[in-house]
């Protein structure tokens, strides 16, 4: 496993990482969460990512009791949580990012987790009708009173992440250092486009998260909805529209004789490909089972033999014509 450092600050990040969304709590109760994050801790990972409303906090649970049994040291692996959307369907407690409800949500991700500390937390959507001054106050206050060591956003626009920095820069305050951003073959403009301003004037870090789009570039989906997956859950039928797209499915099949001539999966393929961009500080994955963790793991070696050749025929692939006549 290879660490980078996340943006500019100081913290080196395990390049691959693993998430609790949709599989901690609905697939995975305490005793799996703890097969799936030993298996990836002993591939080096050092990051678990979370976030308050991953099955209504259910999912902070989860990993809090699982951190708790496992007993890893503290100073060896980073945690984060997410606010935005909340956990009460009440105003000033949902879709915001007001300093009441980060603070109040702070404190419950704590508790739920059974941290003193997260090592990063996240405003997982931008709020627009709270002052951009006022959430960063808050994600101050919070790392001043040790509950946080870096903050970050989600799916912010760019001129959003610049905003916040600027403020933080006019007060003294601590700034954002990482977006959380989607990033995957199929979903890569905002990332590869609108963000790179941030990365290369502030030098600020991304985890990136969805790597194979929800288990789509896998190839799990090419024969129809397996039993087993996250498309076929209850309550996941906005997924299933994308993993049975018959263009989408052309694109994973195509992807085929360059994951057989590289001797990998196609899971390996398209994480590898997440990897080989510089300004991804980790890339977070996100498993059902073990296997699914180890098989993952692997993509950092896979990475190591992309060469530019095999990338340009993976953009073949996946990039429209019309997208890269305007780059
Ligand atoms: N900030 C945000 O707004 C945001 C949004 C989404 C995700 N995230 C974070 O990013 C993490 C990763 O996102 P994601 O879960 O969407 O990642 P993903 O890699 O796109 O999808 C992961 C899912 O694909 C399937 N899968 C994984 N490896 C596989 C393999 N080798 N072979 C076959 N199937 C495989 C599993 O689902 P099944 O086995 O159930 O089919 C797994 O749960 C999340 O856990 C979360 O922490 C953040």
């Amino acid at each position: 496993m290879e660490y980078r450092h996340l943006g500019k600050t100081g913290i080196r990040i395990s390049e691959l990482s693993l998430g609790s969304w949709i599989t901690f709590h609905n697939q995975a109760d305490v005793q799996a969460a703890m097969e799936l994050m030993s298996a990836a801790y002993k591939a080096g990972v050092n990051f678990f990512d979370n976030a308050e409303a991953y099955a209504g906090g259910k999912s902070e649970e989860v990993m809090g009791a699982a951190l708790k049994q496992l007993g890893w040291r503290r100073g060896s692996y980073l945690v984060s949580t997410k606010l935005y959307w909340g956990l009460h369907n009440n105003v000033n407690e949902r879709n915001t990012l007001n300093r009441k409800r980060l603070i109040e949500g702070i404190n419950g991700s704590l508790e739920r987790l059974q941290l003193d500390y997260v090592d990063l937390i996240y405003c997982h959507r931008p709020d627009q009708t709270t002052p951009i001054e006022e959430t960063v106050w808050a994600m101050h206050n919070i790392i001043e009173w040790g509950k946080a060591m870096y903050w970050g956003t989600s799916e912010w626009a760019a001129a959003e992440i610049v905003a916040a920095i600027e403020i933080a820069e006019r007060h003294h305050l601590h700034k954002p250092v990482t977006e959380q951003p989607v990033y995957n073959l199929f979903e890569r403009q905002r990332f590869s486009r609108e963000y790179e301003r941030v990365y290369k004037e502030y030098g600020y870090g991304t985890t990136t998260f969805s790597p194979l789009a929800s288990g789509l570039l896998s190839g799990k989906y090419s024969k129809g909805i397996p039993e087993n997956s996250r498309a076929a859950l209850e309550g996941n039928d906005w997924l299933q529209d994308a993993v049975t797209d018959e263009e989408n499915l052309v694109k994973v099949q195509a992807l085929e004789p360059i994951a057989s001539e590289l001797d990998c999966t196609l899971a390996q393929l398209a994480l590898a490909w997440c990897l080989k961009n510089r300004y991804v500080s980790t890339v977070i994955t996100g498993a059902s089972r073990v296997e699914q963790v180890q098989e993952n793991m692997k993509a950092s070696e896979v990475a190591r033999r992309l060469t530019p050749e095999i990338l340009e025929r993976i953009d073949a692939i996946f990039v429209e014509k019309r997208e890269e006549e305007e780059d």
